[in-house]
């Protein structure tokens, strides 16, 4: 396949985004990029850092001393981010962090600055990248939008099945709250809040199976290019 695209993946919190994400990349031969990563970096940065990011110098400071990039680890078959340096892949994926992430992805100079990075990553197309804006702001010209849905129940137990093997002591409850409460943050805020794209096809996974929904979207793929 020659003639390459750019493919967004977006939709609300654990409808398996990264999950589809990864297998087209890998079908394709494409670059998989986890927006979401780089929003979960910045926030850990914030809370080791003790940052304030209610105050816009702060904010402003601490992104000039976050740098961030991918790479590809050949054991777990996937990029990984690293934040100054360190792989803080697993890291970023703990409750503490989920709990703030959503309010930090809603300040406009994180924003400003993870957009631009994402929209580099994808100049020479070959991409999928997942996310909440990346339909609509990152890259609004892309040839294939898919935007994901499931019922908040799959949802919420699949989020459980992966957390309670990290941290036992998670509830199903702390568990649906904190997707509840992204969802709202992420599909509220004022700078690209999370929505379906205009163009963007709609693909609801509460009731097919992984390799169904590869199907689906490869035959987008197809038809796209
Ligand atoms: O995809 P994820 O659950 O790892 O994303 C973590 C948070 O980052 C999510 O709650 C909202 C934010 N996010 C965002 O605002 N924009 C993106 N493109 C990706 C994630």
């Amino acid at each position: 396949m020659t003639n390459k695209i750019i493919i967004t993946i977006d939709g609300w919190s654990s409808c398996g985004k990264s999950t589809l994400a990864k297998q087209l990349a890998k079908a394709l031969g494409y670059v998989y990029i986890d927006s979401g990563a780089m929003y979960r970096a910045i926030t850990l940065y914030f809370l080791r850092n003790h940052i304030d990011w209610t105050d816009n110098k702060d904010v402003t400071q601490a992104l000039d001393n976050i740098h961030l990039h991918f790479e590809y680890n050949e054991k777990s078959a996937q990029s990984e981010i690293f934040l100054n340096d360190e792989n803080v892949e697993y890291v970023i994926r703990d409750l503490v962090v989920a709990e703030k992430v959503s309010d930090v992805a809603a300040i406009r100079a994180v924003r400003t600055c993870a957009v631009a990075q994402q929209q580099k990553m994808g100049a020479k197309k070959g991409i999928v990248m997942d996310g909440r804006d990346i339909g609509t702001t990152v890259f609004p010209d892309a040839e294939l939008k898919i935007f994901m849905t499931a019922a908040i129940s799959v949802r919420v137990d699949r989020r459980f099945k992966e957390m309670i093997e990290k941290n036992p002591n998670i509830t199903i409850e702390e568990v649906k709250a904190n997707l509840e409460m992204r969802d709202h943050i992420d599909s509220h805020r004022e700078v690209s809040p999370l929505r379906q794209a205009e163009d963007a096809i709609l693909l609801d996974n509460t009731n097919i199976d992984m390799m169904e929904q590869l199907d689906i979207a490869l035959k987008l793929v197809a038809k796209a290019l």
